[in-house]
């Protein structure tokens, strides 16, 4: 292609609107040849020729088309860096009315996942079943899901009808039992369209096979559905992704315009702090704007000198988001490890990534009855409701009115995988009355009053491994030497202030949450605190440690082989668990996390537990915690 009528092609598609649509269906129901169809018999663009295009308009330099791959490409990107493992093929073609990107996700197990990542952004789906078969448990599925993601429009593709002898009866019996159903989920539109992909019924053109039938084909329908009601409607929000500052007379705000629109001149407020401006220049590459719309990368620039940094949310003064460390939201867990309420958590919403966790899980939702389900965790793919505090206040908006700044990610902290998707309901707001009492007395008068320093020594091995028993030691010769301590040893807290918890992994998250904020109250009160607990997360031990100053941590593993352990078995647990009579037994059916970096290394097997409490003790002295 020349560039003349490349550029010719760009401005032509650049008129049109833009549709994103995703398919939901297995290839039984005859997804990929649907697909396919739509392909082909639109010929005009496949996805070779868009690579070709694109790399095309890069190398002719051709500006300001380049907006149609940005976006087939941006979804795509930020999943990949997420680490998010994606099934979904996306698709690009064109009719005379508008252009088209299809995600075509898979229809197997890993349904919820790929859905969700094919899902993000589109404005309607398409949901396949075979005529034969009706509406199926699946089916039913991706109608909840579409509409969790807020999906407005769905397309009920009732497929191979030609093997039904396209009856009528048999279309409007499957026709009625998905509005039965998908009618409570609060959709725009729902088209049932009686279709044979394989033939091209109803695909492209109404079939003349199909007399009865009065309603679109399905291209047609697709080409006339109003979704114009876009992002570009919406009120002005623009994350910042980093301040551009090159030099002392210009300090920029770089980001990508999230929904609505922004023009010089318009009153802005960073939504974090609520400090107003207005918008001097709006900054591109190729000059400055007057008027920048959602999708649109730009840097602004403000007429006063307000403190912004990455992750702070530009927007309309008039409309502002909402700001708050608490908010309850729809989860879609997305990892194999099932999600553990309690523990800490990354959640990346717009720009901004912060720790939180989930505080409470209201229930999971049965997606095939939408029941709600009491639950302890959520496995893959299941979807439940919970409460959320992050450590620091974000601004968001409600996913319903704003999936751009209503949306997030959850990411473990130790692998950077993304574990879960969110939709923000409704923000919390929790004890606002309650404030910080300040007190004349604080740690430090505490702790001098008793010549120490506060600390945290935390123990942590395998049941058996000789925890208590050293820390026991430890805390008589503290004591002998006149400091002031105290213990928490898993065994006593567990008939007390955790009595109501198991051995789960989410159980577990829990004992050690628990028990950490009581040291942290004792560190406080300006003690020695000796916790002797397995806690064989890695991810509790480090939220331990961030509750409290960096000196005021000391980690102490003991180390002691299972063999070990399992020789000694002073509980007789060991044989107990080996013979199945309990269950999720540290190192035998739960797993336990070594430290990688503890501050004291205790090798059982080398020493007395008299020697191993010398070498803590001594530690103690020359960090001058203890004289
Ligand atoms: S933790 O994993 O949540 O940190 P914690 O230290 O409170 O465990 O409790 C461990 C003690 O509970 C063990 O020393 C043992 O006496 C007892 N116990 C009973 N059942 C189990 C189990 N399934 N796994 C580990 N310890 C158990």
């Amino acid at each position: 292609m020349r560039p003349e009528e490349l550029r010719a092609f760009l401005a032509k598609q650049n008129d049109k609107s833009l549709l994103r649509f995703l398919t939901c269906g297995s290839v039984d129901d005859g997804k990929s040849t649907l697909i396919g169809r739509l392909l082909f018999d639109t010929k005009l663009v496949f996805e070779d020729q868009l690579r070709a295009l694109e790399r095309d308009s890069k190398k002719h330099g051709t500006t300001g088309d380049d907006m149609d791959f940005a976006l087939l490409l941006d979804g795509l990107e930020a999943e990949r860096e997420q680490g998010i493992t994606i099934d979904v093929a996306y698709r690009f073609f064109a009719t005379e009315k508008r252009k088209y990107i299809v995600a075509d996700t898979p229809g197997h197990e890993q349904y919820t996942r790929n859905m969700a990542t094919g899902a993000s952004n589109s404005d309607l789906a398409v949901i396949l079943v075979d005529a034969r078969k009706g509406v199926l448990t699946q089916t039913r599925r991706h109608a909840y899901i579409c509409s969790l993601l807020r999906i407005r429009h769905v397309v009920l593709a009732v497929n191979k009808i030609d093997l039904v002898d396209f009856s009528e009866d048999i279309f409007d019996a499957i026709d009625g039992e998905f509005r039965d159903f998908a009618d409570k989920l609060g959709f725009a539109s729902i088209v049932s369209i009686p279709m044979s992909a394989r033939f091209g019924d109803n695909v492209i053109e109404r079939s003349s096979r199909i007399r009865w039938y009065d309603g679109p084909a399905l291209l047609t329908h697709l080409d006339t559905v109003d979704v114009d009601t876009d992002r570009r409607g919406r009120a002005f929000r623009m994350p910042v992704q980093w301040v551009n500052r090159p030099n002392l007379d210009f300090r920029g705000f770089a980001g990508t315009v999230a929904s609505g629109r922004v023009r010089a001149g318009d009153p802005i407020v960073v939504a974090n702090s609520g400090r107003t401006s207005t918008v001097s220049r709006i900054v591109t590459m190729d000059g400055d704007l007057a008027e920048a719309a959602a999708g649109e990368a730009v840097t602004l620039t403000l007429a006063d000198e307000v403190d912004i940094s990455r992750g702070d949310v530009l927007s309309t003064p008039s409309a502002r988001p909402d700001v708050a460390d608490q908010f309850a939201a729809h989860l879609l867990w997305m990892a194999e490890e099932e999600l553990l309420p309690g523990r800490q958590y990354l959640i990346k919403i717009g720009a901004k990534t912060v720790p939180a966790s989930v505080t409470e899980l209201k229930h999971r939702i049965d997606v095939n009855s939408l029941e709600h389900m009491a639950a302890k965790t959520l496995q893959l793919n299941e979807v439940g409701f919970c409460n959320f505090s992050t450590a620091t206040p974000i601004a968001f908006d409600a996913y319903a009115d704003n999936p751009e700044t209503g949306g997030f990610v959850v990411i473990d902290r130790f692998t950077n995988g993304t574990v879960g998707a969110g939709m923000i309901e409704f923000g919390l707001r929790r004890a606002t009355n309650v404030h910080w009492q300040a007190l004349d007395v604080n740690k430090s008068a505490r702790a001098g009053l008793k010549n120490q320093k506060p600390v945290i020594l935390w123990f942590t091995g395998l049941s058996g491994s000789g925890k208590s028993t050293v820390a026991n030691i430890v805390e008589r010769k503290l004591l002998f030497g006149g400091q002031h301590t105290y213990m928490l040893d898993g065994d006593n807290v567990r008939h007390g202030l955790n009595r109501d918890l198991g051995f789960t992994d989410a159980d577990r998250v829990e004992n050690i949450r628990r028990v950490a904020e009581t040291a942290k109250l004792f560190v406080d009160a300006g003690l020695i605190v000796l916790v002797s607990f397995i806690s064989p997360f890695r991810s509790e031990r480090r939220s331990a440690r961030e509750l409290v100053q960096p000196d005021e941590f000391l980690e102490v593993f003991i180390d002691t082989p299972i063999e070990v352990c399992m020789a000694r078995d002073p509980k007789g647990l060991y044989k107990r668990a080996k013979a199945g009579e309990i269950k999720n037994f540290t190192g035998i059916d739960s797993p336990y996390e070594a430290p990688e970096a503890p501050e004291i290394h205790v090798k059982t097997v080398d020493m007395t537990a008299e020697d191993a409490a010398d070498q803590i003790v001594a530690r103690l002295r020359a960090a001058k915690i203890v004289p």
